[in-house]
């Protein structure tokens, strides 16, 4: 046992649930990909418990990306929608105090950013992006505009599902996600080279948030759930049970 376990480490990637990181369809992870085997080293304590980040830097509309970019008065333009879920670990526990960044294309598929080449207008009241810090169940919740689908250079006539892009991170570097969140019901999900990287349809349900009519504002926004699972940490035996038990 090492000494990461003994603090309670975290579970190792479960490299059967993850895409390869070699999936020629998907054209750019051909150059992205290692082209020798990994190397394996263990990770430091300062791996397992860092990040750490105060609380104070989220501003107050941080997780509205509806206003966060907007002229005073005025809002994005899109089919307006929150989205929310929990984060949770391996095991199942919340993961309280984790920090979600989100990026997005706006509701005509185009990027606030120098290198988007896409014609599709740009919203001048959308920023397309903003974070949130899951609470002490584990939840987050953040308002945007439901994005729109777009194309990219790979095939001859590849197109994006609608998507929101997501930075999580949990309690140490172990914990660190980038992950993308498609909608119930597109029929993108199933064309894409990206989401055919994915090995199942269960690790694409995992990606896929469903519609949930019970968070739904009436007369203001429809609402989408998206769980988020981070490696857990090693149980650690104290005494007679299971440390956090
Ligand atoms: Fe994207």
């Amino acid at each position: 046992m090492s000494d990461s376990t003994q603090i309670g480490g975290f579970v190792p990637r479960d490299r059967d649930w993850q895409p390869d990181a070699l999936t020629p369809p998907y054209k750019t992870s051909i150059k992205r990909s290692p082209q020798a085997a990994l190397l394996s080293f263990p990770s430091t304590l300062s791996e397992e418990t860092s990040p750490v980040f105060g609380h104070n830097l989220i501003g107050k509309l941080d997780n509205d990306l509806i206003h966060n970019y907007a002229q005073a008065g005025e809002s994005a333009i899109g089919p307006r929608i929150i989205v929310h879920g929990r984060v949770l670990d391996e095991m199942g526990r919340p993961v309280p105090g984790a920090l979600l960044e989100v990026w997005q294309a706006n509701a005509g598929g185009r990027y606030r950013h120098k290198k988007e080449s896409y014609l599709a207008a740009l919203d001048p009241n959308f920023g397309g992006c903003g974070r949130v810090i899951t609470s002490a169940d584990g939840t987050y919740e953040f308002r945007t505009i439901q994005p729109g689908p777009y194309p990219w250079p790979n095939g001859m006539n590849d197109w994006r599902p609608a998507h929101i892009h997501f930075s999580v991170f949990g309690h140490g570097f172990a914990q660190r996600l980038i992950t993308q969140m498609y909608f119930e019901g597109d029929p993108h999900i199933k064309l894409c080279p990206i989401v055919g990287a994915l090995k199942s349809a269960e690790a694409v349900d995992a990606l896929t948030a469903l519609l949930d009519m019970h968070r739904t504002v009436p007369m203001d926004s429809r609402a989408y759930k998206f769980d988020i699972v981070l490696r857990g940490r090693r149980q650690t035996s104290f005494e007679n049970r299971k440390e956090g038990l």
